[in-house]
């Protein structure tokens, strides 16, 4: 396993996007350049012990030197993003990881973008790649009023191409009329709040060919599968272990206490750090990052939410 990028960042700017929304610059101390990122990246930033958030790139890709996030101060914050608003201030050091990337732009000479919120972070660097390819493409972009969407300065540079909705203004985004019918060779990226990417998700299904929407989730999907968790043996091929995975816990924990080396970040199947390759076994996938194709392609699996259908699932480990 290649060992991912993980050094302490300075916040060079941190500046007031949208009402509770930072967005913070980060540099490394000594002007170095940063590992390389595509469109639809996130790096993960450290922000106390047990306490690791993931934040979408929403910077320039060519600018090497620098990253850069927008942070909205979730009201329901489980303490990363009350963490960021209160302590990285310009000067501050954080500990940053990745960059990854589960939201890769796939070429196309058309593109719907829909964002809820903050979820408008990954789209500014895939639209700029958009713009720069020659596609055409649109972006709808909500949130709850225009007080509080972040980076309306820059997108206004885009003119028409760019439709936003303070739903206080004009209500929630039309997705029927969006969604309702198929546009040719257009493919549809969308990130914002679950309810937004659930009512984008059957729409797509319902009209829109396999493959068409590509979208990424803050958090976890309710779990797609309601059968009872069961134990199962877990080989270990590299490390040579056999280990009994229980019905209460996960494939990371068993191997955590092991002491076998794993990488998590959000256990919660949605950030992509655990992901393992697969050599043998049927994978009981239930992280929020695979699509279909991915899952039953059977290759990779993200080991901290993922189990095994049968008895026995062995692991590049
Ligand atoms: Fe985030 Fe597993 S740790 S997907």
């Amino acid at each position: 396993m290649v060992r991912e990028f993980e050094a302490d960042l300075t916040v060079v700017a941190a500046v007031e996007a949208a009402t509770d929304v930072v967005a913070l610059t980060l540099a490394a101390e000594d002007g170095a350049a940063l590992p390389p990122w595509t469109p639809g990246a996130h790096i993960d930033l450290v922000l106390g012990e047990d306490l690791v958030r993931q934040y979408s790139l929403c910077g320039n890709p060519a600018d090497t030197r620098q990253y850069r996030v927008g942070v909205l101060r979730a009201p329901d914050s489980r303490g990363g993003s009350k963490a960021v608003h209160a302590e990285l201030r310009e000067g501050a050091t954080v500990r940053v990881r990745g960059p990854r990337n589960h939201f890769p732009m796939v070429a196309s000479p058309r593109y719907l973008f829909i964002a809820g919120g903050i979820g408008i972070t990954p789209m500014l660097p895939m639209i700029a790649e958009a713009e720069a390819s020659g596609a055409d493409w649109r972006l709808v972009y909500g949130g709850r009023s225009r007080a509080s969407m972040a980076f309306v300065d820059e997108l206004a540079a885009y003119g028409d191409k760019v439709t936003l909705l303070p739903q206080d203004e004009a209500g929630f985004p039309d997705l029927d009329g969006l969604l309702g019918e198929a546009a040719p060779d257009t493919l549809v990226y969308t990130c914002g709040p679950t309810g937004l990417l659930d009512a984008v998700e059957d729409r797509c299904a319902a009209s829109w060919p396999a493959g068409s929407l590509h979208l990424e989730r803050f958090s976890a999907k309710a779990p797609a599968s309601d059968e009872e968790d069961s134990a199962f043996e877990l080989v270990l091929q590299r490390s040579g272990l056999t280990l009994q995975v229980p019905a209460d816990q996960s494939i990371y924990e068993v191997c955590k206490a092991a002491g076998v080396s794993v990488v998590g970040s959000c256990l919660e199947g949605v950030c992509g750090t655990c992901e393992t390759e697969v050599i043998d076994g049927d994978v009981d996938h239930r992280d929020s990052i695979l699509n279909d194709e991915e899952k039953e392609s059977n290759e990779f699996m993200m080991i901290c939410v993922s189990r095994c259908r049968g008895d026995q699932l062995t692991l590049d480990l």
